[in-house]
Order: structure tokens, then sequence, then C-alpha cells
């Protein structure tokens, strides 16, 4: 018997909590692997993930209603995360390593499906129209939902 409806929606804020929490766990909470990366190819592809994060967090916090819905912000926000997420595979690319970095190996392995799934983002990125607080939301959930897919196959768990 199904009398509820799902929430699907701007005013389901819950929802997207939780979303925007498993993603943007390395944002603001602790870091996960000690110290700082040396290798100059890891800290670029570290901090290239900071800038996504960063301009996440900036549209999450609309979405939450943490902070108040600025379009043209939240619109140029997504327009860097699409511009980093292209630059994922090509920063990607070198197998590096260092003792801070969260990334797994298997990137190396699947790298195609890594790919994918940097291409994936980018779509998403694309996809967001910050017209309204209301479309803004709509598209944050799938483009939230890409940096956790890929978290969850190429990057050490929190
Ligand atoms: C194509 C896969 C992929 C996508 C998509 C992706 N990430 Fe990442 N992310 C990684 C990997 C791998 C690491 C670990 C890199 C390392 O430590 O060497 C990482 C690390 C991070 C870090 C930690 C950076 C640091 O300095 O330790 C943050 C923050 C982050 N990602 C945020 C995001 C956000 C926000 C999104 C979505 C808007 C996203 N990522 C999308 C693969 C991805």
């Amino acid at each position: 018997m199904k009398t509820v409806a799902t929430p699907r929606s701007a005013r389901a804020p819950g929802l997207f909590l939780a979303l925007g929490l498993l993603c943007l766990g390395t944002v603001s909470g602790p870091v996960h692997a000690e110290g700082e990366a040396t290798n100059p190819a890891v800290r670029e592809r570290m901090a290239l993930m900071k800038d996504i994060g960063r301009n996440l967090k900036s549209i999450a916090d609309m979405v939450q209603q943490k902070a108040p819905f600025e379009g043209q912000a939240a619109q140029a926000a997504a327009g860097t995360i699409a511009a980093d997420a292209e630059r994922i595979p090509a920063v990607f690319k070198p197998r590096e390593s260092d003792p801070a970095s969260e990334a797994l190996p298997v990137i190396w392995e699947k790298w195609d499906d890594f790919v994918a799934h940097a291409d994936k983002l980018a779509s998403a990125a694309k996809a967001i129209d910050a017209t309204s607080a209301e479309t803004l939301a709509a598209g944050f959930r799938p483009m939230a939902g890409a940096c956790k897919s890929c978290h969850d196959s190429y990057r050490m768990d929190d």
C-alpha cells in the first residue's frame, strides 16, 4: 500500500543533504591520508579535486539553503566544475603515487571506465541550469551523484 508520495523536488532538502555530505566529506572534514603530497603530479590532481570540491560546495550550500541563491555564481561554479572535470583524465593519466594520495590503483586498470566517470561529471555540470533555485536543485543531484560514484570505485574510503 503506497500512501506516501516520494519527495523528489527541492522541497526534500534531506536528500540533498545526505548526498552532499557523502560527497563533501573531505572538503570540510579531516584529511584522511596523513600530511601533504610531495609528488607534484599528485599535488596537481588533488588541487584539481579541491577546486571541484570548493565549487560543488558553493552550489550545495545554496541547494541546502545554507547560503542565499545566486544564479550567476551557481552557474559560474558549475562551469568551473565542467572545465575541471574535463581535465581529470589529463591530470590522472600518469600513474603517479604518493603516501598522501587516496587514489586507488584500479584507476589505471580500468582507465576507460574512470574516464567515463569524469565525462559523466562534465555532462552533469554542463547540464546545470541556475535560472532558479528549483532548476539548480534538480541538476545538483546528478552532479553530486557523479562525484560519489567515482569516489566509491576509485578513491579510498573516508
Ligand atoms: C573520475 C573520478 C572522480 C570524479 C568524477 C570526482 N572525483 Fe574527487 N577524487 C577522485 C580521486 C581518484 C581522488 C583521490 C586523488 C588522490 O588523492 O590522489 C579524489 C579526491 C577528491 C577530493 C580530495 C582532494 C584532496 O586534496 O585530498 C575532493 C575534495 C574531491 N575529490 C571532490 C570531488 C567532488 C566534489 C566531485 C564532484 C563534483 C568529485 N570529486 C568528482 C576521483 C573523482
